[in-house]
């Protein structure tokens, strides 16, 4: 079956493709680079020894979008990764994210209805969940207000779905809220590459190890969490694609007993900063300069996923803990380094 992927040349779009391609799917991108490169279609090359085709276009731009379907009428599954993804500039800048990220959802989904494909997913984020305090988050976990203008893109995304959803009786839908995707391929040859700096903390950590940065920050270690800094749900990129292969196969296989549904991707287990600092240094035996300051605005406490639903209905287990997150994010530092 062929899958058009949207963001393939992303971070998890990209390794997504990568799991796709491993279990038999052909796969067309889209990506207007403008958070990427089209270097990671070399890398999945690499790995998969196969050429993917990426369409360097905007997918606000309805008539471009079409005209992937018009080349590719056997296109018969979606993944829509594409989007703007940082929080702190969506507050800067939020009508450029709810206008990129609804206008291009709003275009797939036109086009999804107009050239009759039956299966899509969407990336979704545990930041629809806001500021819960109820700990682990299950998807019936009800939404806070969204912390930021980002956020309130993938809230209101789910909800166009669903709606939509209930129209387009013959497709199925389903909506991927990941926790906090890192790590990197295991072959070396793929891994995040921010084009615009790092701001999570993974990138940040194996940055400032490489010498990218004189130190680190850690923000804040007084909250109340088991050592004081927060804590998050870490988890594997690699993982994360797999359960988008999963998701698709559950489909295809009308598995689904609705035509709209939604799975938390996450590991299960919160790790600290302070442990995701030590798991660094311990697995890659570098020191790290690190200072304690002062909380950052608008983190949430403590967040981490029940997906128990996934790993029931998907049958999608992560392999990866975070040892394996250090070890394969450190190793694309010092690769993609070496090679700037
Ligand atoms: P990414 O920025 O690496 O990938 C997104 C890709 O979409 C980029 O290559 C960008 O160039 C492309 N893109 C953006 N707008 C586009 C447009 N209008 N037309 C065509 N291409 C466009 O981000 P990622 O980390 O791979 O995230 C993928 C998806 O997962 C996003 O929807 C993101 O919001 C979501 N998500 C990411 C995280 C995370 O921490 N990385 C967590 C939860 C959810
Ligand atoms: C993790 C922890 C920081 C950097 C974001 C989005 C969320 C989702 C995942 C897209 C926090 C701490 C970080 C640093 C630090 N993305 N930290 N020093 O904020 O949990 O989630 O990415 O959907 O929507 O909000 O991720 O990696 O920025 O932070 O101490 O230099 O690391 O305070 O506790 P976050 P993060």
């Amino acid at each position: 079956m062929k899958v058009l992927v949207t963001g393939g040349c992303g971070y998890i779009g990209s390794h997504t493709i990568i799991d796709l391609l491993d279990h038999g799917f052909d796969v067309v991108s889209v990506d207007n680079l403008v958070n990427s490169s089209e270097a990671t279609l070399a890398g999945i090359k690499a790995i998969t020894g196969k050429d993917v085709q990426n369409y360097v276009l905007d997918l606000c731009d309805l008539a471009a979008t079409r005209q992937i379907f018009l080349d590719h009428p056997d296109i018969n599954g979606i993944i829509h990764f594409a989007a703007l993804k940082f929080v702190g500039e969506s507050v800067e800048q939020p009508l450029r994210y709810f206008q990129n990220n609804l206008n291009s959802l709003l275009n797939v989904l036109s086009c999804l209805e107009e050239f009759g494909v039956d299966h899509f997913i969407f990336s979704s984020s545990c930041s629809v969940y806001g500021n819960t305090d109820a700990l682990p988050v299950t998807e019936g976990t009800p939404f806070q207000e969204a912390e930021s203008p980002y956020g309130r893109t993938k809230q209101i995304g789910e909800q166009m779905i669903k709606d939509f959803a209930k129209k387009q009786q013959s497709a199925s839908f389903i909506a991927l809220r990941y926790f906090n995707p890192c790590g990197a391929h295991p072959s070396n040859q793929l891994g995040e590459s921010p084009i615009h700096g790092a701001s999570n903390l993974v990138p940040v950590i194996t940055e400032t190890a490489i010498g990218k940065r004189e130190k680190m920050t850690i923000f804040g270690d007084d909250y109340d969490t088991r050592d004081g800094s927060c804590v998050r749900d870490y988890i594997h990129v690699m993982d994360l694609a797999n359960a988008h292969t999963k998701a698709l196969q559950f489909l295809i296989a009308g598995k689904n007993d609705k035509n709209y549904d939604i799975f938390n991707l996450g590991i299960g287990e919160g790790v600290s900063v302070l442990e995701a600092v030590n798991a660094f240094m311990k697995v890659t035996e570098k020191p790290l300069n690190y200072e304690i300051g002062p909380r950052r605005a608008g983190d949430v406490i403590a967040i981490y996923a029940n997906s128990e639903k996934a790993t029931r209905l998907l049958g999608w287990v992560p392999k990866y803990g975070i040892d394996d997150i250090m070890r394969t994010a450190w190793a694309w530092e010092k690769k993609r380094t070496a090679e700037a």
